[in-house]
């Protein structure tokens, strides 16, 4: 397994060039499922889950064309022999189960392995499921999988119990061929969303009110190809940004800063130094970091996708914040590993309780998950001596090349 190397203690300054939106490409790569003609879809990020994403639709015999350099995947659904796939492929990311909607709208039919749960939570997907129902799906769950029938899917007044940023996006894809109207209400609010519905009504859907909690969706007959180049990557830019409060200076390039509000005014609140310039974010540490308090929420709210990363930034601040965790169960696990670190925090079920320290020091430690092991290298970049962080396949699922990315600017990062 490989791991990372990190020299800590210096001093970063530069440019970083930000990628496109993993959590944005993966659905879109499933919508292009709703048509039998080419969809283009650009600045889809090289990550491992896009090219695990594109060994599935291949196990469905749909066409894709990833050239990696420039960023670009092609698919074309025409002539997808089975609407079920083996499974060997879906366990491995979640993301898998976004097919779902796609399949029963299209053909009325589906059969998924059941998405495994991860680290950081149980992760259900009875939100996705009583959608499908609602939109006259019939819904089995055997032998670890998931089947899904219909003979033509009908619109329907659909209300999410959770804003689930996965069972608003399936739900969807499903209404997108449906006969008649949908509206979905407590949809969830992330930009991802919106960058969804903006390629659906590409390929020729009608909806509207993406963005906000209720989304209006008008059945069409068919779907045709389309273009499109998916959003920034909101958690990468985060990550970076957390990296320039904690080590230097780091600009983040191509971002939208409307996406970070959040994060930007947390950055700020702790004592950051942030400037916003048109697509660039620039922030420096001040050599003051005040702990505060945050707690997740769906969007706009504090991303639970940067609760890690922040975690790592308090532990070198001064007094103590308290971070509460209200989307996912189990999302504290790189708490041991920084503490391993010379941190100084406590959990309380949802609640972490950061009291800062004067310095961390480097041992091995483990990414336990992709946003754990983004804290990792955070708190290794700050650490007097060396740290190695093992398992970084984790961190490779939503960071491209976040080693060479860092090199550039001065860190001090080797891979083994
Ligand atoms: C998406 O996951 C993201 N993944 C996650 O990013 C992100 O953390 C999450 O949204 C929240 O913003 C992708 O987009 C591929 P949810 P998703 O459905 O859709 C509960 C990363 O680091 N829930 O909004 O799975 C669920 O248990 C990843 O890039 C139900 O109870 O998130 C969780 O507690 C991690 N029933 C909460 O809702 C359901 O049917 C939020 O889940 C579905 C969800």
């Amino acid at each position: 397994m490989e791991k990372f190397v990190v020299e800590g203690q210096y001093s970063l300054n530069g440019t970083v060039e930000i990628s496109g939106s993993k959590n944005s490409a993966l659905p879109v790569m499933a919508a292009a499922l709703l048509t039998e003609e080419e969809c283009k879809i650009k600045n889809v990020p090289p990550l491992r889950d896009i090219i695990i994403m594109e060994d599935i639709l291949n196990t469905l015999s749909v066409k894709t064309d990833f050239s990696p350099k420039n960023n670009v995947i092609s698919i074309k659904a025409d002539n997808i022999s089975s609407v079920s796939d083996d499974g060997s492929l879906t366990g491995k990311i979640r993301a898998s189960f976004l097919t779902a909607g796609s399949l029963l709208s299209r053909f009325g039919y589906a059969k998924i392995s059941l998405p495994g749960g991860c680290s950081i939570g149980t992760r259900p997907i009875d939100l996705h499921l009583k959608g499908f129902a609602k939109l006259g799906a019939e819904v089995s769950k055997e032998f670890g999988s998931i089947e899904l029938k219909a003979e033509r899917l009908k619109g329907a007044d659909i209300y999410l119990d959770f804003p689930s940023v996965g069972a608003t996006e399936n739900i969807i894809m499903a209404a997108a061929l449906a006969e008649g109207a949908t509206t979905l209400s407590n949809a969830a609010m992330e930009p991802e969303i919106a960058d969804l519905c903006c390629f659906l009504n590409k390929m020729g859907a009608e909806i509207s009110g993406a963005g906000t909690d209720t989304i209006k969706i008008n059945g069409a007959k068919t779907l045709h190809g389309a273009c499109h180049s998916v959003i920034p990557d909101r958690i990468e830019a985060g990550t970076f940004m957390l990296i320039g409060a904690a080590c230097g200076a780091v600009t983040v390039k191509n971002v939208y800063p409307e996406h970070l509000l959040p994060v930007v005014s947390k950055l700020k609140e702790l004592g950051a130094e942030v400037e916003i310039q048109g697509e660039n974010i620039s922030v420096k540490n001040t050599g003051k970091i005040k702990n505060a308090d945050i707690k997740t929420l769906p969007y706009p709210g504090f991303p639970t996708d940067m609760q890690p990363q922040f975690m790592s930034l308090m532990t070198l601040g001064s007094g103590t914040g308290v971070i509460n965790e209200t989307i996912f169960e189990n999302r504290f696990l790189q708490v041991g590993e920084l503490n391993r670190m010379g941190a100084d925090i406590k959990t309380e079920g949802s609640s972490a309780i950061i009291r800062g320290v004067d310095r961390l020091t480097g041992t091995r430690v483990k990414a336990t998950d992709l946003r754990a092991g983004a804290a990792l290298i955070i708190s290794a970049l700050c650490a007097e001596g060396t740290t190695e962080i093992e398992d970084i396949y984790h961190i490779e699922r939503g960071y491209c090349n976040i080693d060479k990315k860092l090199n550039s600017i001065g860190a001090r990062i080797g891979r083994l």
